[in-house]
Order: C-alpha cells, then sequence, then structure tokens
C-alpha cells in the first residue's frame, strides 16, 4: 500500500491510475479501524480497480474540544489492517495540510442539520461538509463508501454532493455489529469491558422498538419505554431517540408520516457518547 502525506504526489498517483482506466473507490475514516472500515474497503475493492483510504481526525467537525483529544488514534495498527486487507493507497495528511489557513466556509443543511446530531452538536456537520468536500475535489473517486451508523451524515454527504454536483456515486454500507449487537465504531474502543458488554442493550432496544412499532405501537410510548430501559435499568444517558424520515430527517409522530422510517439514538455509556439507527 502506498501511503501519502501531500496532497500533490498523491493526485499523480490518482492521474496515473486513471490513465490506465482503473476506477477510484474512496473511504473516508478518521482512522482507529475496526472491521467496519475493513468492511467499507473490501466494498470498494469488489467495485474498483483502485481503493484508497483517508484517516484525517477532522478538527472542524469536533464541537468539544475534549472529544477531539480523546479520539482514538492507531495510526501504525490502522496501516497494518489496510494493507492485510488488500486497500491500494492511504492518504493522511496533516492538519496543516488540510486547513492551510483559517476556514470560513460554513454549510447550512436545513432541516438535515438542525435535528439529532446537528441538535447535540452544533457547527458538526458543518465540518464534515468542509472536510468531505476537501477530501472529494483531491481524490475525486468515482465511488465513496459510508457506513450506515452515520446515517445523518451520509444523508448530508448526499445532498452536498447533489448542490456541488461532485461526480461521485455515494454508498451506503450495513453497518457492522458485535456479538451482542453493540454498532462497530471506533468510539468502542473507549468502552470498559463491561461496559462493551451491557451497551449491547442499546441495539437491542432498537430491535425491540422496531418490533413495537410494526405492531402498531405510538411512537411516543415506544420512546419513553426505550429511554427509561436504557436510563433507569443500564444507567445510561439518552440524548435523543427519533424515529426520522430517513430521507429528509422530519421527526416522526407517527410512522405512516413516511415512507422510510428509521430510529436513530445517542447514549452515553459513561463518558462514551455512542450513536445507532434501523430502518423500520
Ligand atoms: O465518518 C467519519 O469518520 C467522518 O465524519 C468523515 C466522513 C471521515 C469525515 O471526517
Amino acid at each position: 500500500m502506498q501511503i501519502f502525506k501531500e496532497i500533490g504526489p498523491l493526485k499523480a498517483f490518482l492521474v496515473e491510475k486513471r490513465k490506465q482506466g482503473n476506477t477510484i473507490g474512496f473511504v473516508a475514516t478518521m482512522g482507529a479501524l475496526h472491521e467496519g472500515h475493513l468492511k467499507l474497503v473490501r466494498d470498494s475493492r469488489n467495485d474498483n480497480s483502485t481503493t484508497i483510504c483517508s484517516i484525517f481526525v477532522n478538527p472542524s467537525q469536533f464541537n468539544n474540544p475534549a472529544d477531539l483529544q480523546k479520539y482514538p488514534r492507531t495510526l501504525e495498527k490502522d496501516i497494518l489492517m489496510l494493507t492485510e486487507t488488500g486497500c491500494d493507497a492511504l492518504f493522511c495528511p496533516e492538519v496543516d495540510t488540510m486547513y492551510n489557513q483559517e476556514s470560513r466556509l460554513r454549510f447550512d443543511f436545513g432541516q438535515l442539520d438542525k435535528v439529532m446530531e446537528g441538535q447535540f452538536r452544533p457547527g458538526h456537520f458543518s465540518g464534515v461538509a468542509l472536510v468531505v468536500s476537501k477530501l472529494f475535489h483531491i481524490v475525486e473517486p468515482d465511488i465513496a463508501y459510508f457506513g450506515q451508523k452515520d446515517w445523518q451524515q451520509f444523508a448530508i454527504i448526499r445532498q452536498l454532493v447533489s448542490e456541488l454536483k461532485f461526480n461521485v456515486t455515494l454508498k451506503s454500507v450495513q453497518t457492522l455489529r458485535e456479538a451482542n449487537g453493540l454498532a462497530m465504531s471506533s468510539r468502542n474502543a473507549r468502552l470498559s469491558s463491561a461496559d462493551r458488554e451491557k451497551a449491547g442493550l442499546i441495539s437491542q432496544m432498537l430491535q425491540w422498538a422496531v418490533d413495537k412499532l410494526k405492531g402498531g405501537a405510538a411512537i411516543h410510548d415506544v420512546k419513553k419505554m426505550v429511554t427509561e430501559k436504557l436510563q433507569t435499568e443500564a444507567g445510561f444517558t439518552v440524548e435523543y431517540f427519533e424515529v426520522a424520515d430517513s430521507e429528509n430527517l422530519t421527526l416522526l409522530n407517527n410512522v405512516t408520516e413516511s415512507a422510510r422510517p428509521i430510529l436513530c439514538i445517542a447514549v452515553f455509556v459513561g463518558d462514551v457518547r455512542l450513536i445507532d439507527n434501523m430502518f423500520l
């Protein structure tokens, strides 16, 4: 696997690959890789002749400096995992390479970034959109792969691509889960083994909620029961639990208001913030 820290050499590499008729698949990450990321790389390898991954802990998407500081960084291990998975190239720039001046660009996605993650992490999606725009300009991928766990992020990147006319196909890849159902996430590495085991309850409650809603239960009642169970029995703090339309992210009071509802949750397990979702 070729490793690039600078934009110029990476672009030269990509020009060469395109000249040879290769298609470019792209997996953007913030590192601390796990099987979920590797699934994105594998999917890209299936679809494309060249796969490039980026590892960049993007400061502009962290509204909480402590969260940025604590974000796990495991570059050496990540490189080994990507090499073993057959990734062709890694782009791992320094902050100065991506942000050479105080950036003043801000994105506003309307409803898409006002609810759920957007409500509790102000500025987060503007930072995501900024860095993804930069990465798409640099890599110019044919197909870019994102995990379904970050569904709201996917909806926002889809809007970004449509408005800025990026010539890229986006693919959302199903969330991989640990044996107890916990969605794979770089943040899981910060959980104690007891909390990691207990955190399986989040997806179990999502599945329970899906079943209840399918059975005709009211959203309001299901939300109350899930929140109570996670807070009172497990001792977690539920930041939000919403049922939304998966296209425009309008929050629903009734599942019949949407053709394809999605259940989205954010939970603190100790000081580790986890998100997950499930389609109805
Ligand atoms: O999902 C992530 O890991 C990040 O938000 C992304 C898309 C790599 C942008 O920094």
